[in-house]
Formats: C-alpha cells, sequence, structure tokens
C-alpha cells in the first residue's frame, strides 16, 4: 500500500482527497471539529509539496427514498458542506481554502482548474449525488477525471464502499495512476490491525462492549470473543443477555428477536463473556422530574436479582465496574466500543468513567484502543483521550474492521 510520502513530484498535481468531514454541525455551526483536524496532517503535507488539493467528504444523511422532492432539498440545506470549508479555512489561515458549490460537472471543473499549486478546494457534499452510495461509475469516471493522484484519508468512511471512496481510486488505479493512504489512514490502520492481528504478548486481551442493541454487535461480538480472553458487556444492550437468561429487566429496552442468539452466544463463550451483575436503576430519564426514583440493584439471577418493574437499567452498577476494572488493570490490550450507561446524564455516567479510569491506570503497560463513535465522544468529554494509545475517528469503520479481520472496502482498494 503506497502512502502519502511515497507520492513523487506533487508540484502542480491535481491530488483527490476523500477525508472524512462528516462533522457533528447544527444549523451551520459546527460543534466539534475533530475530524477536520485529524485530515490536516495530510492536507498540509500536500499543499506543502505544492499539489493542488481536491477535498471530497459526505456530510450527514440523504435519504433518497422519501418521495417529497422539497423534503429532499431540505436535507440538502441540512447538510451543506459550506460552513466546514469556512472552519478549514481558518485551521489552514496561511492557505487559500475554495469551495465548490457544484458536486459535478461544468462548475465543479472549472473550480478544480481555478486553483494554484499549493491551494485548496473543498467540494460539495459528495451524498448531494444520488451515485455515491450506489458506487456509480458514471460519477466515479468524472471525479476520476479530475484528478491526477488519489489520496483516502477518510478512515471513518472506509466502510462505506461508495463512488468517492472506492469507485475513484478503482478507477485511477486501473489507469495506472497512483493511489495512497494519507496520515490518518495509516494511523488508523496500524493501530485497529493491531486488534485484529493479535500478538501472544497483547495477552490478556480484553474487549469492553456496550451501545444500545446486540442486533448492531452481533458481529462484532463473535469475532472479538474469538480473538479476545475476555469480553465485558455494558450498556442497554446487556439487558437483552439478562433476559435472555431469564431475568426480569423491567423497562430496560430488550430485542425479542435476539433472545436466541444472545443466549447461545453465552453458552458458546465458556465464561469468557462477561455480563453486569448489578446496575443503575431509574424511573425515567426526565432530569427535571424530582419525584423520580433512581438506585442502585443487584442482577445476578442465581440471587433472584432483578431490575424492578417501573425501572430501566442506565449504567453499570459500582460493584461491576470494580470487577471490570480490575480486569482491565491485567490487561494488555484493550478494544473498547460504546458507553456503559446513559453518559450525557451525571447520574449514569460512573460505569463509562470507571472504564476510563481503568484505561488511566494501565497506560504505558497495555496498548489501548477507543474505537470512536459514542465512546470518543465520552473519553473527549470526560478528559480521557491522553490516556489511550489511539482513540478513533471511526466508529462504524473500527467495528467493521474487527468484524472483517482487517478487510475495509475503503482500505482493500488501496493495497
Ligand atoms: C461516520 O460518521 O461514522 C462516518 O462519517 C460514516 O458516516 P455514515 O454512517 O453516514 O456513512
Amino acid at each position: 500500500m503506497l502512502t502519502v510520502e511515497d507520492l513523487k513530484d506533487l508540484k502542480g498535481k491535481k491530488v483527490y482527497v476523500r477525508v472524512d468531514f462528516n462533522v457533528p454541525q447544527k444549523d451551520g455551526v459546527i460543534r466539534d471539529n475533530n475530524r477536520i483536524k485529524a485530515a490536516l496532517p495530510t492536507i498540509t503535507y500536500l499543499t506543502g509539496k505544492g499539489a493542488r488539493v481536491i477535498l471530497m467528504s459526505h456530510l450527514g444523511k440523504i435519504k433518497w427514498k422519501e418521495p417529497d422532492p422539497a423534503k429532499i432539498e431540505a436535507m440538502k440545506k441540512a447538510n451543506d458542506m459550506a460552513p466546514v470549508a469556512k472552519a478549514l479555512q481558518e485551521l489552514v489561515p496561511e492557505t487559500k481554502v475554495s469551495f465548490c458549490e457544484a458536486t459535478r460537472g461544468e462548475q465543479l471543473k472549472a473550480a478544480v482548474e481555478a486553483l494554484h499549486d499549493g491551494e485548496i478546494l473543498l467540494g460539495q457534499n459528495t451524498r448531494y449525488e444520488k451515485g455515491e452510495e450506489k458506487n456509480d461509475p458514471e460519477l466515479a469516471k468524472e471525479w476520476a477525471s479530475l484528478a491526477d493522484v488519489f489520496v483516502m484519508d477518510a478512515f471513518g468512511s472506509s466502510h462505506r464502499a461508495h463512488a468517492s471512496t472506492v469507485g475513484v481510486p478503482s478507477i485511477l488505479k486501473a489507469e495506472g495512476k497512483p493511489v495512497a493512504e494519507g496520515y490518518l489512514m495509516i494511523k488508523e490502520v496500524e493501530n485497529l490491525t493491531r486488534c485484529v492481528e493479535v500478538k501472544e504478548e497483547d495477552r490478556p486481551y480484553v474487549a469492553i462492549l456496550g451501545g444500545f442493541k446486540v442486533s448492531d454487535k452481533i458481529k462484532v461480538i463473535d469475532s472479538l470473543l474469538k480473538k479476545c480472553d475476555y469480553v465485558l458487556i455494558g450498556g442497554a444492550m446487556t439487558y437483552t443477555f439478562k433476559k435472555a437468561m431469564g431475568m426480569n429487566v423491567g423497562n430496560s429496552p430488550v430485542e425479542e428477536e435476539q433472545l436466541e442468539y444472545a443466549r447461545n452466544c453465552i453458552k458458546s463463550a465458556k465464561g469468557r463473556l462477561l455480563l453486569p451483575f448489578d446496575a443503575v436503576v431509574t424511573t425515567n430519564f426526565d432530569p427535571e422530574d424530582a419525584s423520580r426514583t433512581i438506585k442502585i440493584v443487584d442482577t445476578v439471577i442465581e440471587k433472584g436479582g432483578m431490575i424492578p418493574d417501573g425501572f430501566e437499567g442506565c449504567d453499570i452498577g459500582p460493584k461491576t465496574a470494580a470487577y471490570y476494572q480490575e480486569i482491565i488493570s491485567k490487561a494488555k490490550m484493550v478494544f473498547w466500543n460504546g458507553p456503559m450507561g446513559v453518559f450525557e446524564q451525571g447520574e449514569f455516567q460512573n460505569g463509562t468513567k470507571a472504564i476510563c479510569e481503568a484505561i488511566r491506570g494501565i497506560k504505558g503497560k497495555a496498548f489501548t484502543v477507543c474505537g470512536g463513535g459514542d465512546s470518543a465522544s465520552a473519553v473527549k468529554q470526560f478528559g480521557y483521550k491522553a490516556d489511550f494509545s489511539h482513540v478513533s475517528t471511526g466508529g462504524g469503520a473500527s467495528l467493521e474492521m474487527i468484524e472483517n479481520d482487517g478487510h475495509l472496502p475503503g482500505v482493500d482498494v488501496l493495497r
């Protein structure tokens, strides 16, 4: 796989860089510019070499199945890339950043032609094109025709086989043009590959999985159970497992159609899949409601543990948190995806914070990866980012990389 540093004679070359600028934003206000910052090493390397940099990214989702064209237009408007161009310009004040309203056609071609060496052009949201998510060959051909070189730096989108992530590099490669990975991709792929190709010195290897749905994590649970010494479960998906074991889970969310899977999973894991044995429960999630009741309950089924009717589990309990901390303290490698509870509310963040603390405790002694998404937001919010060996910028992508033994369409195409 070529890296950006293998690319020669970049001066004057038109380099199509797929970045992941899918940043959280509303009404043009960007709430977190970390993903833009994460792509800067690649962008500034290229502009420093005199390349003409064409950045392309998606932003948000456009639901093309929507029959009402006015609603499609509203979705487009809500995901306009123009504010991202402004945010990027603020981060690279010495470099000219232009923005092109068009996603294809003469306007985009002219904007690319107008670029000077060392300048940047950001294209409009790739998902404004219906063909993007279908990897439409005509669209990919048109985008590929704009560039001499392709650089992939959108790790967070590399599980999507779309026109801008897979179509363009496939065409350029077939034409004998260079395709390479950028600095962010290099770092992400290297760190996540270590979690997939497990070496003996990285054992005990502990995975921590939280989040809402078992159905979102089935493949990753199966894959991690093959690789890890322990898989610790937290978050709302706990209750599908608990119900599968016969526990009363009160009002906690349960995926009925996954009960069979959960039962088989516990059986085949032979004690390596660990479930919480106490929980913080609440009558409701309204912090304004003075009458709501929050308490800690035991959930050891054999001892009659249960979540009472009218209550819902919303964090792992303190005994589970302490036990998980003990297991993590002995780990040589940790992969974590998904918070332990509803960490957005102060009363339910202790479990997630306990995991962060445990990771801090093994800093420098173990290799620790936070696999993006909500757990990465929690890690940043609680101030633990520097304690991890790696915090991924890609939630879905890092999970799929684990599921597919290191393979992702947007990575494989570069190989
Ligand atoms: C992400 O935010 O995980 C990536 O940008 C991919 O976005 P998507 O799930 O909308 O494809």
